[in-house]
This record gives structure tokens, sequence and C-alpha cells, in this order.
């Protein structure tokens, strides 16, 4: 029987929810309304890849600096520079030309790029390490880019081309607008592109909010629709798989 490879998350109580990882090659959105967790869940996946799977990755930041990123996640114990130096792991660094800011970073995207020169870009930085994994974080800063905004589509169908023919596994980030009216992407076409869907929310619990995870969509893969507890922990993202909501 034909099985389909399975790449581990490196997300903790997440991989049993989905026959033990993501389907190799696939391209997973992950959306949620803003602090619900995304860029941690995009990151997580790669350096574990790098840290625990032998697998390196690229991460393409668009919304802070790579700079800031590195900082943020090494409150996790993710230490990126450590396997960027291995070249395991690449930043890409997509925000500091945007607001006019010099740049150190060995992977700069420039500010001014039509959509095939941003393309380009990200293939060649994911051949140049052989990256079996690759984040982009977000969607929406990459449409913000474009010179028309309606170009988003085209644009995101161009990008999953080519994903695909690469064979990486990836992970794009959006924002949910309003999860619980069925508004879980901004453009309202990244979900029918992507080929997994998996959003992150909240739900108000007595006067705290707790976190869930919900997986909507995975191609290939026999999965609940329940809403999984998750926090945010000092180790990253942790699922409870068996966790009640209340
Ligand atoms: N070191 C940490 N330990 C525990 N929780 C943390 C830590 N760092 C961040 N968090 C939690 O994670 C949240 C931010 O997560 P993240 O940046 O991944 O969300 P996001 O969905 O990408 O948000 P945004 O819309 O701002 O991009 C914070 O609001 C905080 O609640
Ligand atoms: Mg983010």
């Amino acid at each position: 029987m034909y099985r389909i490879e399975r790449v581990k998350s490196g997300i903790k109580g997440f991989d049993d929810l989905i026959e033990g990882g993501f389907p190799r090659g696939t391209t997973v959105l992950v959306t949620g309304p803003t602090g619900s967790g995304k860029t941690t869940f995009g990151v997580q996946f790669v350096y574990s890849g790098a840290a625990l799977y032998d697998e390196p990755g690229v991460i393409v930041t668009l919304e802070e600096r790579a700079s800031d990123l590195r900082r943020e996640m090494l409150a996790f114990g993710w230490d990126l520079e450590k396997y960027e130096r291995e070249r395991k792991i690449a930043i890409v660094d997509g925000v500091s030309t945007v607001v006019g800011l010099p740049s150190e970073e060995q992977y700069v995207l420039e500010g001014n790029l039509n959509t095939e020169d941003f393309l380009r870009y990200i293939y060649r930085v994911v051949k140049a390490l052989n990256a079996k994994r690759l984040v982009i974080d977000s969607i929406p800063s990459i449409a913000f880019r474009l010179k028309k905004e309606e170009e988003v589509r085209s644009v995101l169908l161009q990008l999953n081309t080519i994903l695909l023919e690469m064979g990486v596994t990836s992970i794009l980030t959006t924002e949910a607008p309003d999860p619980a009216r069925g508004r879980i992407s901004r453009y309202g076409v990244e979900e029918y592109i992507a080929r997994g869907l998996i959003l992150l929310d909240f739900v108000e619990r007595e006067v705290e909010l707790k976190r869930y995870l919900l997986i909507r969509k995975m191609r290939e893969t026999k999965h609940s629709m329940k809403k999984y507890p998750f926090e945010i922990t000092e180790e990253g993202i942790v699922v409870y798989p068996s966790g009640e909501l209340y």
C-alpha cells in the first residue's frame, strides 16, 4: 500500500492529531487573530527541522526584522543563529528595506519587489540550503507590498505551484479577521490554495481567554474537527490532544 511520507512538525502534542505529521511537500496555512501564535508555530516548525530532524529550513519574515525575530525566539530557547551558522536555517529579512533601515543580513528582500523577483528569491534561498521546510510570515504582508493588492490571488497561485514543485513542506501565515463568523483568512482565497488549514484562536472562559487549535483541513490525512486546547510555554507551543476547553 502506498504510504504518505510524514514530516514531524516539532509542535508538541500535534503530530498525533494528523497521522504523525504533515504530508511531505504540502503547503499549510496557519491562520488566526493577532497574538494567537502563528509566528511561533511557523518558527517552531523550521527550528525543529534543523535541531531535531536534520532538515534545513528557511524563514521568510515580512512582519518583523530578522534580528527581532531571533531575539524573541531565544525566549523559547531556540537559538536560530547557531543553525544559521551551520547553514541549516536561513532567515530572509523582508522588513528592513521596506521601513528604510539598513540591513546587515545575508538574505534581504529588496523593497520594491515584483512578484517574479519575490518568488525567484525564495526559490534561490531554498535551493541554496537544500531546504526541506519553509515558513512565510505572512501572506498579508506580501500583498501589502504589491502594487495592486488584488493581485494577491495570482501571486498565491504562483507561490503554491513553486512550493509544490520544490517539494518543500511549507507554512504560510495569514490573519483571520473573524473566525467565529467564518472569516478565516484575510483575502478569503488563501484557504483554497493551501492543502492544509490550521486555525489558532481564543475562546473566553470565565475571565480568561483560552487558546485552542483547530485543524480545518489537511489533505491526505484523517483528522478530527475538535478544538484542542494549547498553550504557549517556555518551550513553545504545546497542544493537549486529550484536553477539554473548559
Ligand atoms: N516566551 C514566551 N512564553 C510564553 N508565551 C509567550 C512567549 N512569547 C510570546 N508568548 C505568547 O505568544 C504570543 C505571541 O505569539 P505570536 O507572535 O506567535 O503570535 P502571532 O499570531 O504571530 O501574532 P501577530 O498577529 O502579532 O503576528 C504573545 O502574545 C504571548 O501571549
Ligand atoms: Mg506573527
